[in-house]
C-alpha cells in the first residue's frame, strides 16, 4: 500500500448534487431530427439527459447542489468562507455567478469568484480551493461545477444537440490535521491553440450579440468532435499515467476513478489503460449527458451517497475540457 503523503491538507467534507426536473430521451430528438436512439447510444453512452426550465440557471442549479453540500458537511451557511463556482455557462457577463450563489445561501462576505475552465472546472475549483487554504487561511470552502449547457445548445445540430444536459455537483473542503488524509497529487493544463475545437463564437467580447450573430446561430455550441475526441483520449492517457508515476500509487490501489462524462468511449479507453474493472470508474453520461463543470461533482456525491467511496480511500479524478483544458487531482478521502 503506497504511503504517499498530503500536498494540501484538506478533505471533502461533504457533497451535494442538483439535476433539473425535466428528462430529454433520445427518442425526443428521433422525432425532428436525422439520429436514432441506436447511434447515440453506440457513439456516446447517453440515454437521457436532464434540462434547465425556464426559472432555472446555472446559479440556481449550484445554489441547490450547494445547499445540500453544506448540509452533507454538517455545517451552516455561517462556517464556509470561500465560494467557488466553476461554470461555462454563468448567468451573466457582470457579475459573477458565485456572487449570486454566495447571497442566495445567505453566505456572508465571503471572497466568492467564478473559474472558467469548462469541464475541467470543478478541478480546477478543487486546486485553487487548496492552495488558498494551505496555513489555515480558509476553514471551509464551497466549490460548484455548475453548467446549463442546454441554453448553449443548437437543437437543429446533431452533431451537439444530443450531448449536453444541465446540472451542479459541490463539494464542501475543509482542513484537516490527519497526515494521511487529503490532496496527495494535482495536476493542471491547458493549450489555447484547439480554441475552435469546442466554442461559441457570438456573444462575448470579441464578437458581441447583434441580431446578425442570432440569425447566424453564433451564440450555440459548436464542436468538432472528432478532433476532440482523439486530443481528449490521448491527454487522458498521459494524465493518469504521470499521476500514478508521480506518486507511486498502483491503479489497484485507487478504490474509483471519476473521469469527466463527455463521452463512454472516452472514459473505456481511460478505464483500458489503467486496466481496471467496470465497477472501479464512475459512470453517469447514460443519465446526464455531458455536464461539463458538474459532471465530476454529480459523480463524486452519487459514489459517496451509494456508499461505494468512504473515508480513507484514494480517489483519481481526472477532467479534459474545451479550450483546451485537462485537471487531474489524486486524494485520500
Ligand atoms: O466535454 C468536452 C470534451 N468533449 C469531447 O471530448 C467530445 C469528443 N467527441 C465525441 O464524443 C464524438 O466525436 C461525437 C460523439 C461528438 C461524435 O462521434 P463520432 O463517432 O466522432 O462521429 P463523427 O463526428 O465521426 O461522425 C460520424 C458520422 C457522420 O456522418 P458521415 O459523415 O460518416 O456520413 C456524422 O454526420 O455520424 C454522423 N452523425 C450522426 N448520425 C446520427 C453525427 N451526429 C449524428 C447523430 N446521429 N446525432
Amino acid at each position: 500500500m503506497s504511503d504517499v503523503k498530503a500536498i494540501h491538507p484538506v478533505v471533502i467534507r461533504g457533497t451535494g448534487s442538483y439535476v433539473p426536473e425535466e428528462v430529454i430521451d433520445n427518442a425526443f430528438f428521433e422525432k425532428y431530427l436525422d439520429t436514432s436512439d441506436d447511434w447515440i447510444k453506440q457513439r456516446t453512452g447517453i440515454d437521457t439527459r436532464h434540462r434547465s426550465a425556464a426559472h432555472e440557471s446555472t446559479a440556481t442549479l449550484a445554489t441547490e447542489a450547494g445547499r445540500r453540500a453544506i448540509k452533507d458537511a454538517g455545517l451552516e451557511s455561517a462556517d464556509i468562507d470561500l465560494v467557488i463556482v466553476c461554470t461555462a455557462t454563468p448567468d451573466y457577463s457582470i457579475p459573477m455567478t458565485a456572487g449570486l450563489v454566495q447571497h442566495a445561501l445567505g453566505i456572508q462576505n465571503a471572497p466568492s469568484f467564478d473559474i472558467s475552465a469548462t469541464c475541467s472546472g470543478l478541478l480546477y475549483g478543487i486546486t485553487v480551493a487548496s492552495s488558498m487554504m494551505d496555513r489555515g487561511a480558509y476553514k471551509n470552502a464551497l466549490i460548484i461545477g455548475s453548467d446549463t449547457l442546454t441554453r448553449f445548445t443548437d437543437y437543429n445540430d446533431r452533431t451537439t444537440c444530443i450531448l449536453f444536459g444541465d446540472g451542479a455537483g459541490a463539494v464542501v473542503l475543509s482542513q484537516t490535521t490527519d497526515p494521511d488524509r487529503g490532496i496527495i497529487y494535482q495536476k493542471l493544463g491547458a493549450d489555447g491553440q484547439h480554441l475552435k475545437s469546442f466554442w461559441v463564437p457570438a456573444g462575448g467580447s470579441r464578437e458581441p450579440a447583434s441580431a446578425g450573430t442570432v440569425n447566424e446561430r453564433l451564440h450555440f455550441m459548436r464542436m468538432r468532435g472528432q478532433e476532440l475526441f482523439k486530443l481528449a483520449v490521448t491527454r487522458m492517457h498521459k494524465m493518469v499515467d504521470e499521476a500514478l508515476r508521480t506518486t507511486g500509487v498502483t491503479s489497484d490501489e485507487l478504490k474509483l476513478v471519476i473521469p469527466h462524462q463527455s463521452n463512454k468511449r472516452i472514459i473505456e479507453s481511460v478505464r483500458s489503460r489503467l486496466k481496471l474493472p467496470e465497477d472501479k470508474v464512475a459512470v453517469n453520461i447514460d443519465k446526464y449527458g455531458n455536464t461539463s463543470s458538474a459532471s465530476i461533482g454529480l459523480a463524486l456525491d452519487l459514489a459517496r451517497r451509494e456508499g461505494r467511496i468512504s473515508e480513507g480511500d484514494l480517489v483519481l479524478l481526472v477532467a479534459f475540457g474545451a479550450g483546451v483544458s485537462w485537471a487531474t487531482i489524486m486524494l485520500r478521502l
